[in-house]
């Protein structure tokens, strides 16, 4: 299920120019990363996604449905959205309730629903506190409650606003493993982050954003070797991103195998 964008416009209440004048598309089964500073305009680019905000002006299209005809509710059968902040997300008194809630929601069957829930829990390796009350679970944990009740609604396409932010580094490896599983599975993911390794490591393209408009959006290793453009908007490429470019590596690497096979082309053209 494609996503279009055109030209827009959001203004919040006061005046504040939020979004000036956004255009992308977005095709089935892409992985993209959202980056730029904080108030760039991340979070209310995504909220229009499933109709959470609707634009001042311009259109944003999920398939054939403009976003302002038709409810959050329907919207929801079609992009799932994991907040920032768990805690605006979760309020059942059960892990296991959590996930469940967004299924039944959408009408599924009661076996179906079971079968979506246990497929969650599995993936996010929360099996074992199904019966736990989220707020008895440790911030990390939460958040793997917020992704889990958003994947079991089986939604084409899924937003994740700041994934791994707070999170340690088993978490963040568990987050990687669910978003190459939803990829597997042909799903549209869509990842605000400002963990630039998470977002080299795991995405094929990238959109920066500043102020409210687009500053850069193409394949992941273009955007991330456009050094002087992405300091703008305060993100710095990743280490070895920065190293290869210092060495002068001819392509733009993202990650240690790149690096590494940049870097035994380098030693054979240089080599002696
Ligand atoms: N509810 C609101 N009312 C008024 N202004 C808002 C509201 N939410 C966000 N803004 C403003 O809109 C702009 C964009 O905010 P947004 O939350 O979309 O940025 P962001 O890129 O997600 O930032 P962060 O990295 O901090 O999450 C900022 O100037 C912010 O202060
Ligand atoms: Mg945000």
């Amino acid at each position: 299920m494609n996503i279009d964008i055109r030209d827009l416009h959001f203004t919040y209440p006061g005046n504040v120019h939020a979004l000036n004048g956004i255009s992308l598309s977005i095709a089935s089964g892409e992985q993209v990363a959202i980056i730029g500073q904080n108030g760039a305009g991340k979070t209310t680019l995504v909220k229009h996604l499933n109709g959470l905000l609707l634009p001042t002006s311009g259109v944003v299209r999920i398939g054939s449905w403009d976003t302002r005809e038709h409810p959050v509710a329907k919207l929801a059968a079609r992009v799932g959205y994991v907040f920032q902040n768990p805690d605006e997300q979760l309020f059942t008194k059960t892990v296991h309730d959590e996930v469940a809630f967004g299924p039944k929601n959408l009408g599924y069957p009661p076996e179906k629903v079971e079968q979506l829930v246990e497929d969650a829990l599995e993936l996010t390796e929360l099996q074992d506190k199904r019966d736990v009350n989220p707020y008895d679970l440790s911030a990390t944990w939460r958040k793997m409650v917020a992704l889990a009740s958003i994947v079991s609604m089986d939604t084409p396409i899924i937003v994740l606003d700041e994934p791994t932010t707070g999170q340690d580094a088993a978490n963040i490896a568990r987050i990687a493993h669910v978003v190459a599983t939803l990829r597997a599975r042909g799903k549209t993911v869509i990842t605000i982050t400002h963990d630039i390794d998470f977002c080299a490591e795991n995405f094929d393209r990238i959109i920066a954003l500043a102020q409210g408009r687009i500053l850069l959006d193409g394949p992941a290793n273009d955007v991330l070797g456009q050094e002087d453009v992405l300091a703008q908007t305060y993100v710095e490429p990743p280490q070895l991103t920065r190293l290869g470019l210092r060495l002068g590596f001819e392509e733009v690497v993202r990650n240690e195998e790149e690096f590494l096979a940049a870097y035994r082309r380098y030693i054979d053209d240089h080599g002696e």
